[in-house]
């Protein structure tokens, strides 16, 4: 994992509120700053304008980032009976909630249909019927498969279908009582060309097309998440990928089509800054490893699936290479197995900017190591 220099300003402001906290303070621990996830979420409404703006509440679900959002006029997307208690439990209205797994829990149709939040993905048959048996009469938008292209983290495969298939599960939904009302597709989690979404959208409208000549009139269409966070290169920024949707949309569709995304990363990510310490180095042939006290288990998961984060160390000085690793004794548990890092010893401290979406959430306390506290940065 390379280490480069050069944060945008808004991570450098974190990573300085990040280093001015007590060096008593227990690490690891995941810093959030609410101000620029505001500033994040007001990014995202001036760049789409009318369409819809749903946070993807799996990438973090921590109750205040709910809270903050919800205050802002953001909708919610939400994708297991889990994440959708939270959210009727702490009062938001089903009107501002979609679920947006294809594959749902019976229970989670149920809940969703008996509360009144009555449109879902779907891409399966099967789907179809369960959502007939649970909540008859819900609106449903397919889930089609699109290119990936660039994408750091790709989605594909285990959901989504063919343009084919789409038109057919949308007519077949209409058979069965439900109404088929638009299309859902993602193009991979930080996605780093814009193009992919133009890609998206154009076969959009070819099932939006098809549909229409089947009898099935649709009127939404959800453009997904995807948008990047900074880690260690420059990405798109929202108002350049916006650009891309709305120019590609303008092109295919009717000027009523209601568009909506659905940002986790994108809204969350930059917003966070984890704080984790040296727990241990060892000399192991040729290779030095560091022990640190997060891990692939209790928050860095998504190291070991494409994402490269930035690490910044407490202390400067001339670097050597190091596998960096997490506290576990499980093997799978390495963060990186080269690093360029100073000479760190037991007690420094090391920061992964950009954590804020996909580390806790994913965390579990397997052999014992906490996962990190989540604290907001005043
Ligand atoms: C259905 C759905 N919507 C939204 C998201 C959020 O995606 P991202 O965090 O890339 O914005 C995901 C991520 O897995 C997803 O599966």
């Amino acid at each position: 994992m390379e280490r480069e220099t050069g944060l945008t300003a808004d991570i450098d402001r974190l990573l300085q509120a990040a280093r001015a906290r007590p060096a008593t303070e227990k690490t690891p621990v995941l810093l959030m700053d609410k101000a620029s996830i505001k500033a994040r979420y007001e990014g995202f409404r001036a760049c789409f304008g009318r369409a819809r703006v749903y946070y993807a509440v799996k990438s973090n679900p921590h109750p205040a980032i709910i809270t903050l959002l919800h205050g802002l006029g953001c909708d919610f997307e939400v994708s297991s009976l889990g994440e959708l208690r939270r959210l009727l439990d702490m009062g938001i209205a089903p009107p501002r909630i979609t679920v947006g797994n294809p594959v749902k829990a019976p229970e989670l149709v149920r809940l969703a249909g008996s509360s009144g939040i009555d449109f879902t993905a779907f891409d399966s048959d099967a789907e179809i019927e369960k959502l007939v048996a649970l909540a008859p009469g819900t609106r449903v938008g397919v889930r089609l498969n699109v290119p990936n292209d660039g994408s750091e983290w790709p989605l594909t495969k285990k959901f989504g279908v063919e343009a084919d298939r789409a038109v057919e599960l949308l007519v077949r939904a209409g058979q069965r009582g439900l109404v088929p009302e638009g299309i859902f597709f993602h193009v991979g989690s930080q996605c780093t060309l814009a193009g992919t979404w133009a890609k998206a959208i154009e076969k959009s409208w070819s099932v939006w097309q098809r549909a229409a000549e089947r009898g099935v009139r649709l009127r939404q269409l959800n453009v997904g998440g995807g948008f990047p966070a900074t880690y260690l290169r420059p990405v798109p920024s929202v108002a350049e990928i916006a650009a891309v949707i709305h120019q590609s949309v303008a092109a295919f569709f009717p000027p009523d089509v209601e568009i909506s995304v659905s940002p986790g990363r994108g809204l969350v990510a930059e917003a966070g800054i984890l704080a984790a310490s040296v727990m241990a180095r060892a000399a192991r042939d040729s290779e030095q490893w560091l022990y640190l006290d997060v891990g692939v288990f209790n928050g860095l998961m998504e190291a070991v699936g494409g994402i490269k984060y930035r690490i910044i160390p407490s202390r400067g000085g001339p670097t050597r290479q190091w596998v960096l690793s997490g506290p576990t004794c499980d093997s799978f548990d390495v963060i990186s197995n080269e690093v360029e890092l100073p000479d760190l010893e037991v007690g420094d401290r090391v920061y992964f900017t950009s954590a804020g979406a996909y580390t806790t959430a994913y965390a579990s306390e397997f052999d014992g190591f906490p996962i990190p506290e989540i604290r907001f940065l005043e």
